[in-house]
């Protein structure tokens, strides 16, 4: 028999959630990584989880504790990331809180890079990676009623979200102004601004848990 489904406002609803940094090989011992912790998507992943969710959460290699409640996918790049999403469709609602490379590595493969004695670093070709996010976004089947993105801008922080918002196809953006003297990166605080299509709405500055806490709610309000 099934398990009951846990009780709150988002009983029954499944929601995906991705998180943390990509990893992109370079060869089998060296990646392009970021400094992503992967804390706010696993405190949305865990207020979620409170409110009754049922939760998949696909992160990459982050420092930050797993949500406990929720399906937990491991990944390492954005492709497959990309994968692991669409295996965990379908969903009610995907919050992109991931820190996803934009690029990868082309023809990373099993044997470590090598110096050649001349002096001459290897060239390494970048190609760029799926646009997670907008891929599922702009699906005509199967999207999630509800796809909120992130973003994380150092400039004109309304204004790129916004453009991000429609560029993607995402119904809202948490946005982000991540310049290093703000201290969110990698801090344990956030200052979003929660970009609809209404418009732009500055969240005070509080802790990555309360700003969980405050999207998740908004979360359940939107599903029911
Ligand atoms: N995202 C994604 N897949 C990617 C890149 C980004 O799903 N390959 C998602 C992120 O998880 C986030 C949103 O898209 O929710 C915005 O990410 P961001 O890096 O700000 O956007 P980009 O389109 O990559 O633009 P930029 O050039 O500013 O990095
Ligand atoms: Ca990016």
């Amino acid at each position: 028999a099934l398990a009951p489904p846990t009780p709150g406002p988002l009983a029954g609803r499944h929601v995906i959630v991705t998180s943390g940094p990509t990893h992109e090989p370079i060869d089998p011992v060296r990646y392009i990584a970021n400094r992503s912790s992967g804390r706010q998507g696993s405190a949305i992943a865990s207020a979620l989880v409170r409110r009754g969710a049922r939760v998949t959460f696909v992160t990459g290699p982050a420092e930050a504790p797993r949500p406990e409640g929720a399906t937990i996918v491991e990944i390492e790049t954005a492709r497959e990331m990309l994968e692991a999403v669409d295996a965990a469709l379908p969903a009610d609602a995907a919050v992109f809180a991931a820190a996803v490379a934009d690029w990868y590595v082309e023809g990373a493969g099993a044997s470590k890079l090598k110096k050649d004695g001349t002096g001459t670093p290897p060239g390494l070709v970048l190609r760029e990676n799926p646009d997670i996010l907008r891929t599922i976004a702009t699906r005509s089947e199967g999207r999630p009623g509800l796809v909120v993105g992130f973003a994380a801008e150092t400039d004109d922080v309304v204004a790129n979200a916004t453009a991000k918002r429609l560029r993607k196809g995402a119904d809202w953006i948490v946005a982000n102004d991540v310049r290093p003297s703000t201290g969110i990166m990698g801090g344990t605080e956030n200052a979003a601004i929660l970009v609809t299509a209404e418009g732009a709405e500055p969240w005070p500055r509080m802790s990555k848990d309360a700003t969980a806490d405050a999207l998740a709610d908004r979360i359940a309000r939107a599903l029911t």
